[in-house]
């Protein structure tokens, strides 16, 4: 089974600042960096360091080469990334001390994105295997149309969210990562528990596989009438940004591996956990075995307590 992240590749410029810049506000920052980012990039590798055999396509412009390379050293294959006259998409990042972030972006290439790019990368792709998408690039309807055509199990990751569009793929979706507020943002109400985000998603959508992430609160999964709560691990955080990301990619992979959505929620938040005490996204997800031992020191802590 192949995996493939039809997705954004960013230029990620993070900025620490004591907080998130107000308005009327010019803030000096603390320091600066420039990582590879994009969620679909950053998707693609956890996939691939969870152990999926992975594809990513998209789009960069002419200096976007390094991010070619970062995807080529995690095991992605790389084939279906467009390289195009435009500039490569970028987020501008602010990360304060607490390790929260706000993130700005600018969409370049990966907006460049044509229905007939996409009908030439599905060709290579049949029933059983995986698309997962998230919202930062263009053309994402006839994407996942197109790709429910050939069979393949598609998982959606709607981000950042854009009510309207994302209601015309739900449909076609196996599986529906998202957060609580996007949560309460696709289903047009406000003020409701995650519990209750989460039960009226299932009732929408029952057969559908439904990961609500909460943050340092964990993680839900509701499917039919199976649900399973994660609690998050402690860890001391200095950047959250990608923890989504993270706990997507391995979610996916694990619980293609297993079957069993609650050791897949289990792995996801331990990725995730890790790479939430390392900076930058795509350069802080861990590979399998890191995961494998952070998963081994917590249930050895578990069974002394
Ligand atoms: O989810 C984190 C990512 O969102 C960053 O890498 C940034 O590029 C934006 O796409």
């Amino acid at each position: 089974m192949k995996a493939l992240v039809f997705g954004s590749l960013n230029i990620d410029y993070v900025y620490q600042t004591p907080h998130f810049v107000r308005k009327g506000e010019t803030l000096a920052s603390t320091a600066f960096a420039r990582f590879c980012g994009g969620k679909g990039l950053n998707q693609a590798i956890s996939l691939s360091r969870a152990g999926m055999d992975t594809y990513m396509a998209g789009a960069i412009g002419p200096e976007g080469d390094f991010l070619l390379q970062e995807l080529k050293s995690a095991g992605v294959n790389t084939g279906f990334v467009a390289q195009l006259s435009v500039p490569t998409g970028h987020a501008v990042i602010q990360n304060t001390p607490d390790g929260d972030n706000a993130i700005l972006l600018y969409g370049g290439a990966n907006r460049a994105i044509t229905c007939q790019m996409a009908e030439d990368v599905l060709a290579n792709f049949e029933r059983g295997d995986l698309l997962l998408v998230q919202n930062e690039i263009s053309d994402l309807r006839a994407i996942v149309h197109a790709a429910k055509e050939r069979g393949m199990r598609i998982a959606v990751n709607p981000s950042p969210m854009e009510s309207s569009l994302i209601q015309s793929i739900l449909e076609d979706a196996d599986f529906l990562i998202l957060n609580s507020l996007e949560g309460t943002q696709l289903l047009g109400e406000k003020l409701m528990s995650q519990e209750e985000i989460l039960e009226k998603l299932s009732s929408l959508r029952p057969y559908q596989k439904i990961v609500l992430t909460l943050g340092e609160k964990g993680a839900m999964f509701a499917c039919e009438d199976r649900r399973f709560r994660q609690p998050a691990f402690a860890v001391n955080a200095v950047d959250t940004t990608g923890a989504g990301d993270t706990f997507t990619g391995y979610f996916l992979a694990s619980y293609f591996q297993c079957e069993d959505p609650e050791k897949a929620l289990r792995t996801a938040a331990a990725a995730a956990a890790i790479s939430v005490t390392m900076q930058g996204a795509a350069r802080s997800i861990p590979d399998r075995e890191m995961t494998r031992q952070f998963l081994m020191n917590h249930s050895l802590c578990m069974k002394k307590t």
